[in-house]
């Protein structure tokens, strides 16, 4: 366990330090605005959808390591998603973060989101890791004010 979370370490700083699909989409027609109360930190979300299909994500913000891969997991993973898998993918997220950091983990099942495992042992990390799926779901649901972790 330990060499996989040597490994998930490094997944998380190279998606922080080479974030995916970071920047605006001029064409989007779904946005969110999310921040963290416990630090401040503010990330957008921007959306094309089509037809029920996610066909383009970005995200713009700034946030520590943990917040940035998040949103540049979030990104790879949601991207070419129809909006359910999308709210799925969340829920599974949700899922893994909240429950107990002894609780068992189905790496094949989880796919990429198995990275953020280890921020169960962290409540302060997961409203990190959390922000950008949350923006993600207020995006969908057009939520025009900003949201918050808490
Ligand atoms: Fe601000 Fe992690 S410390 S989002």
């Amino acid at each position: 366990m330990d060499e996989l979370r040597e490994l998930y370490q490094e997944i998380i700083l190279d998606h922080n330090k080479n974030p995916k699909n970071f920047g605006e989409l001029p064409d989007a027609n779904h946005s969110s605005e999310g921040y963290n109360p416990l630090c401040g930190d503010r990330i957008k979300v921007f959306l094309k959808v089509k037809d029920g299909l996610v066909e383009d994500i970005k995200f713009t913000g700034s946030g520590c390591a943990i917040s940035r891969a998040s949103a540049s997991v979030m990104t790879t993973l949601v991207k070419g998603k129809t909006v359910q898998e999308a709210e799925e993918l969340f829920k599974r997220f949700h899922d893994l973060v909240t429950q107990s950091p002894q609780a068992e983990v189905n790496l094949e099942e989880l796919d990429k989101l198995a990275v953020f495992a280890g921020v169960r042992e962290f409540p302060s990390r997961i409203k990190c890791a959390s922000l950008a799926w949350h923006t993600l779901i207020a995006a969908l649901k057009e939520k025009q004010e900003p949201i918050s972790t808490e």
